[in-house]
């Protein structure tokens, strides 16, 4: 059984065959995902999903793309999203240094805001850092957001600061990249985790593994994340499959 951690089923790229997209992941040994907001639009959405099947779990939160368009006034609302059943995180939320599609400032001021939301209603936080991991670091610090805990999505760097992350008590997520052929730091990250740290993801319908590779993402799929990483680690995949369940309801306290 598999634990699909990141998903954004409520993207455009499902709306004609959503059903069947979960139906498929079921099929797949998928029984549990957490589907990952970016906005406020998407954390309704994501609320609904939840509401729609039982399998699925939900993040609300804005994504640093969306930062920009973060007004203060939505904090209430989403803040009440967050208090609905089986909404057991706050994210994504994070930094993206790599597109910029948001000022660098308002992004570091909104995943801010959404480590004092997540304290306040205790849920863990799930992270995108991309091309950004001094200031997401530095902001992790100055907030104390180890207190509530939660996961680097799509970890990304190197194996040293994932050592970092790792002593406190943070979780590492990875997803179709480590099967990539130029995943050389990825690789290393799997090869090196402990086990009962990691977590699989899709953040579907982007980054879909190889043989799937440039096709629409889906939960499906996360069985190829798992198979590599198994055969990195020289251990079966059902102990991947396993442990990364297990760490993922302790986190989301599911
Ligand atoms: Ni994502």
């Amino acid at each position: 059984m598999y634990f699909d951690t990141h998903a954004h089923l409520d993207d455009q790229q499902f709306r004609e065959d959503q059903p069947a997209v979960l139906e498929r992941a079921r099929t797949a040994g998928v029984e549990l995902i957490l589907n990952a907001a970016s906005d406020l639009a998407s954390s309704k959405k994501t609320l609904e999903l939840t509401r729609k099947y039982d399998f699925v779990y939900g993040a609300v939160g804005i994504h640093p793309h969306e930062a920009k368009e973060f007004q203060e006034q939505d904090l209430a609302q989403l803040g009440e999203l967050a208090k609905q059943p089986r909404i057991v995180a706050i994210g994504e939320i994070g930094l993206d240094y790599h597109y910029d599609f948001s000022p660098r400032e308002t992004q570091g001021r909104v995943f801010r805001e959404m480590i004092r939301l997540a304290q306040k209603l205790r849920l863990p936080i799930v992270i995108h850092d991309r091309e950004a991991h001094e200031d997401t670091w530095r902001i992790v610090q100055e907030e104390k957001a180890a207190e509530i805990g939660g996961v680097f999505h799509c970890y990304s760097g190197s194996w040293p600061w994932a050592q970092e992350i790792i002593k406190q008590g943070f979780y590492i997520a990875l997803g179709g990249p480590v099967t990539f052929k130029n995943a050389r730091k990825v690789v290393e990250v799997a090869q090196k985790v402990p086990l009962d740290v990691l977590l699989l993801e899709t953040d579907c319908p982007y980054l879909a593994p190889v043989p799937y590779r440039g096709k629409r993402n889906e939960p499906a799929f996360l069985p190829k994340v798992a198979e590599t990483i198994a055969a990195i680690k020289g251990i079966s995949v059902e102990e991947v499959a396993a442990a990364t369940t297990a760490n993922a309801k302790k986190l989301f306290s599911i």
